[in-house]
């Protein structure tokens, strides 16, 4: 067992935060995972896969384990349905690409989200209206104190928007090891709903889209807005869209008539939080190497050198701002390493 000491984490972050791990092991395989987690002279355990959903503010005290356990295998089929089996450390937009080669629908609007497949479930990623959870089967995670392997089904995950029992009581207690969704073979579940995938359909003239026209659409959605974190270091969204009541809707709304909104139900109402934070002035900012992207302000990007505490200070200051102008809370999607 290779374990290394004082490894640079910048290239395990997507926003490229430069972290030190005391000690850290490659894992790629579930018996090597065993192991490592009965080794007694490091009690103190750090877990980091895909890293995209994780903001690192200081040094890791602890043995980190990078799960990069690879294979995709198909577990039954029959002529229109399949469910797959994929290992956590496998790429999730590498995944999706193979689903697509093979026909399997179901993921296409989930094209091109950085990170690896077992963390997906973790947040239940979610984008152009499709979540992690209307696919999702089941997953394998391995608890850290007795490295037993456990499945939890599609109810015991309680999946809410970007929420997961894995951020709540399982927290820090298991490491997803596998997942399993079920895709179709045919008579896909077209999602086109989404304004954005309508516009970008419509404007290449295709009416009865594929699942592969789906993706293709979304690639292009994603890469219109969204940094790529390989030329620039970012976590997509940073911050969780708030949900807010009648009362302080309809405040916000005499002074914004045109607040984009979207109806939770009659009394509730989700905000786009980027919409938020643009109204308070930081879309495009940079405050030395942190900044606000100028396309989205909602994901916030780092220029080159910015260090977690840089970020995590501009992710404050536009916390307190909107709240002062908005009487609105607004909460980091982000895994925050304090
Ligand atoms: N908007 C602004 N200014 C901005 C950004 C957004 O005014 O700088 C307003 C616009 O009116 C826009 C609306 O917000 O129409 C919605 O923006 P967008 O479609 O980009 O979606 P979002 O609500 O900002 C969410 C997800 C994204 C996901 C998209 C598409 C969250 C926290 N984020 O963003 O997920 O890709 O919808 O479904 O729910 C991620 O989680 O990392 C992520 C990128």
């Amino acid at each position: 067992m290779n374990i290394q000491e004082n490894i640079s984490l910048k290239p395990y972050n997507t926003f490229g935060i430069d972290a030190k791990a005391r000690y850290f092991v490659e894992i790629t395989g579930l018996a090597q995972l065993q192991k490592v987690l009965e080794l007694k002279a490091y009690p103190n355990k750090f877990i980091i896969s895909g890293g995209s959903n994780l903001l690192l503010t200081k040094d890791i005290d602890a043995l980190v384990l990078h799960i990069n356990i690879k294979g995709k295998t198909v577990v039954e089929e029959d002529t229109e349905a399949v469910e797959v089996k994929v290992m956590a450390g496998e790429n999730w937009h590498g995944f999706v690409m193979w689903c697509l080669d093979n026909g399997y629908g179901g993921l296409e609007n989930l094209s091109l989200i950085p990170g690896n497949t077992g963390t997906a479930p973790i947040q239940n990623i979610g984008a152009y209206g499709v979540e992690l959870k209307d696919v999702f089967v089941s997953c394998a995670a391995m608890e850290i104190a007795t490295g037993e392997l456990i499945s939890f089904d599609l109810e015991a995950c309680e999946f809410g928007y970007r929420d997961s029992i894995f951020k709540r009581e399982a927290k820090n207690k298991y490491i997803i090891t596998s997942a399993n969704f079920g895709l179709t073979k045919k008579d896909h579940v077209l999602n086109t709903g989404y304004g954005a995938i309508e516009d970008e359909l419509r404007k290449k003239g295709i009416v009865y889209p594929t699942i592969r026209d789906i993706s293709n659409a979304v690639i292009a959605i994603r890469q219109s807005k969204l940094p790529d974190p390989k030329e620039l270091g970012n976590s997509g969204s940073f911050f969780k869209n708030p949900v807010i009541g009648r009362k302080k809707f309809d405040r916000i709304l005499k002074n914004h008539p045109k607040i984009p909104h979207y109806e939770v139900d009659e009394d509730q109402f989700k905000i786009p939080a980027g919409w938020l934070i643009e109204q308070c002035g930081f879309k495009g900012k940079r405050i030395g190497d942190a900044g606000v992207h100028e396309k989205q302000a909602l994901v916030l990007v780092n220029y080159g050198n910015a260090t977690g505490k840089e970020i995590l200070d501009l992710a404050t200051q536009i916390q307190q701002e909107v709240l002062k102008k908005f009487d609105v809370k607004i909460e980091p999607e982000v895994n925050i390493i304090r």
